[in-house]
């Protein structure tokens, strides 16, 4: 329990935050009943941000970033947890007020702890992760609209990244036809291959803006915020179900009205620190009926190790990283 472990520390000098590799002990950590070896903590936008100091995610330093991490229980003080225990962490503000993933020991307070549901491997746990949490968070809710496979496609924007990546599989295999935005047409053949129906070139949404576009879309996720999903609110069907994810390309969008009042297009938020109803409600579902095909993701995930996160973050930001990057730990590897 008290043996030496690696951990990447954000620390703040002079205002400016600072990502290093720190040796750490168990007892450096913020206080949770309940120590994990991780497993795997999975690389999101938000991680990258916090690492490289890009804006202010951390509440308090030093802190150790990563949002979301599976791991095996090691020690308990919480009857609800024995060591062994296959378990997985995200939201309640991990990496963010309480230590979080991308650090070879957790503590973690046992009510933010979940098991990995049943019917997923800890690996494929972490596959879907924040990401595919997300995904299946928007779905619910559009089909909670009424939203149903035969009324139109789903368009997905910033498809490329991991949340884009696992939202094109998963609405595919609930049965909808998914209209996939990328910057980057080379990815087309493995967008297709995840279930992407079309793949159109995000610069579409760059052109000039006209009152309302031609109406393509009953629902879109949007992962890239700013003239995209002005874009998107313009390009609607009528009764168009938009939920606002992401902010990769910017925090604010120039918009009209029109589409809300001409054709009722309803526009919300998804946070994916969601109630524990909703999680487990959710990650059953994406053990079961929502599960994705494992071989299919296989080619979008990648594996690096604690030691290469840092240059990653700085990729990740700057739009050159593709799909699902978890970072393993131990043998998992
Ligand atoms: N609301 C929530 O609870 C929640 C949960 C998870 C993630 N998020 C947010 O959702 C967004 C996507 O997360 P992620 O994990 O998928 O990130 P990611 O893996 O880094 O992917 C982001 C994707 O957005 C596109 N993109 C990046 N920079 C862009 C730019 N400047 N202009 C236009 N497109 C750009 C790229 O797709 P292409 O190369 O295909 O164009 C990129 O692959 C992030 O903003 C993240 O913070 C929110």
């Amino acid at each position: 329990m008290n043996a030496p472990f690696h951990a990447l520390v954000v620390r703040q000098q002079d205002g400016q935050a600072h990502a290093a590799l720190e040796t750490l002990t168990a007892g450096q950590l913020s206080p949770g009943e309940v120590t994990l070896r991780t497993r795997y903590a999975g690389m999101n936008y938000k991680d990258c941000l916090s690492l490289l100091g890009k804006a202010r995610i951390i509440s308090s330093y030093p802190r150790i970033p990563g949002i979301e991490a599976v791991g095996e229980v090691i020690a308990s003080e919480d009857a609800a947890f024995s060591p062994g225990d296959a378990v997985l962490v995200h939201g309640f503000q991990t990496g963010i007020d309480f230590d979080g993933g991308l650090s070879e020991v957790m503590r973690v307070p046992a009510r933010h702890l979940q098991r990995v549901p049943e019917g997923l491997t800890p690996r494929q746990a972490a596959i879907i992760g924040v990401p595919g949490f997300t995904a299946a968070m928007a779905l619910e809710r559009f089909e909670a609209w009424g939203l149903q496979p035969g009324d139109g496609p789903i368009a997905v924007t910033g498809a490329g990244g991991a949340v884009g990546r696992l939202a094109i599989h998963i609405l595919s295999r609930a049965g909808y036809r998914v209209a996939a935005l990328t910057r980057d047409l080379a990815q087309t053949d493995a967008l297709r291959a995840l279930g992407a129906s079309d793949v159109l070139d995000a610069c579409l949404a760059l052109a000039p803006p006209r009152p309302l576009e031609k109406a393509r879309f009953a629902a879109a996720i949007d992962n890239v915020g700013g003239s995209t999903l002005a874009w998107l609110l313009r390009s609607m069907q009528d009764g168009g179900l938009v939920a606002s994810v992401g902010n990769a390309a910017g925090n604010t969008f120039d918009g009209s009205v029109l589409p809300f009042i001409m054709r009722r297009v309803h526009l919300f938020g998804i946070v994916a620190n969601a109630t524990w109803e909703e999680r487990l409600r959710l990650w059953h579902k994406l053990a079961q009926d929502w599960a994705p095909d494992f071989a299919a993701l296989a080619p979008d995930v990648h594996e690096i190790r604690l030691g290469d996160v840092l240059a990653h973050a700085q990729r990740q930001l700057a739009g050159a990283t593709s799909g699902r990057t978890l970072v393993a730990f131990g043998e998992a590897a």
